[in-house]
């Protein structure tokens, strides 16, 4: 078990009102799993990934970590820090840990390599394209091998081939590792060709209203998937 969630709740205090956001999620997350989460925009997906890390406090419920419980947060804006280059930015994860090494910086120049951005290693974030700058947020995070991956709409700003490229690379890190992941996206089949495991939440306050494992081969998952959300997302 990586985490378990037990009857979470999260509301934001506004000055008039307090909203609630979240309302009794209960989820656990395997070893080796990979999690998709689907939702209407504005439901909570993002607040759920940022109490998750811890950048969030909730209002009530649990939420357990495995001993050593070590995350990599690509929030949904990259986060990029504008006044340092492309190869700082990378490091930036690993340089508060004070974990860079030589093993490291080699993993770094093959990921730039890979992802097309060894040119521009020393521009700053401001250069860059919107799938550029998602490419060095997802190296950042690559970089610190965490047991659990947080993204949040990872690649909403790359292309076909990048997207494509980089789904089948995640696929292959976390299954070597054995690592597991929590994704939000918008893109049910990006959601069906990665995850074992679907959630799907309802608009405010977001609860589950389904939980689907994908381990049957002769389910049609995109039509079951749809049925789903089609009032929802
Ligand atoms: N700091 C905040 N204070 C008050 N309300 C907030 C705050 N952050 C988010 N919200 C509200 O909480 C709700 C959930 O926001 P959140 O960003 O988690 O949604 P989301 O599912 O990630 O949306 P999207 O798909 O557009 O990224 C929204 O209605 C948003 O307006
Ligand atoms: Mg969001």
């Amino acid at each position: 078990m990586i985490l378990t969630i037990k009857d979470l709740t999260k509301q934001y205090h506004l000055k008039n009102n307090d909203i609630t956001v979240l309302e009794n999620i209960c989820l656990t997350v395997n070893e080796h799993e990979v999690i998709a989460i689907l939702g209407t925009s504005g439901c909570g997906k993002s607040t759920l990934l940022s109490i998750i890390s811890s950048l969030l406090n909730y209002d009530s419920g649990t939420i357990k970590y495995k001993d050593h419980f070590n995350y990599g947060y690509m929030l949904q804006k990259d986060m990029l820090l504008p006044y340092l280059t492309v190869k700082e930015n990378c490091l930036l994860g690993l340089r508060i840990k004070k974990q860079i090494n030589e093993e490291k910086l080699k993993q770094l120049d093959d990921l730039l390599i890979k992802y097309h951005l060894k040119n521009y290693e020393d521009s700053y974030p401001d250069n860059l394209s919107g799938g550029m700058r998602q490419r060095v947020a997802l190296i950042r995070t690559i970089l610190l091998d965490p047991d659990l991956y947080l993204l949040d709409e990872p690649f909403s700003a790359l292309d076909y081939q990048n997207k494509k490229m980089l789904l089948n690379d995640i696929k292959k890190l976390i299954d070597e590792k054995h690592q597991s992941m929590i994704i939000v996206t918008h893109d049910v089949n990006e959601a069906i060709s990665l995850a074992n495991r679907i959630i799907i939440l309802s608009n405010k306050p977001a609860h589950i209203i389904k939980e689907i494992t994908l381990d049957n081969p002769d389910i049609d998952y995109l039509t079951l998937v749809e049925s789903y959300i089609k009032d929802e997302v």
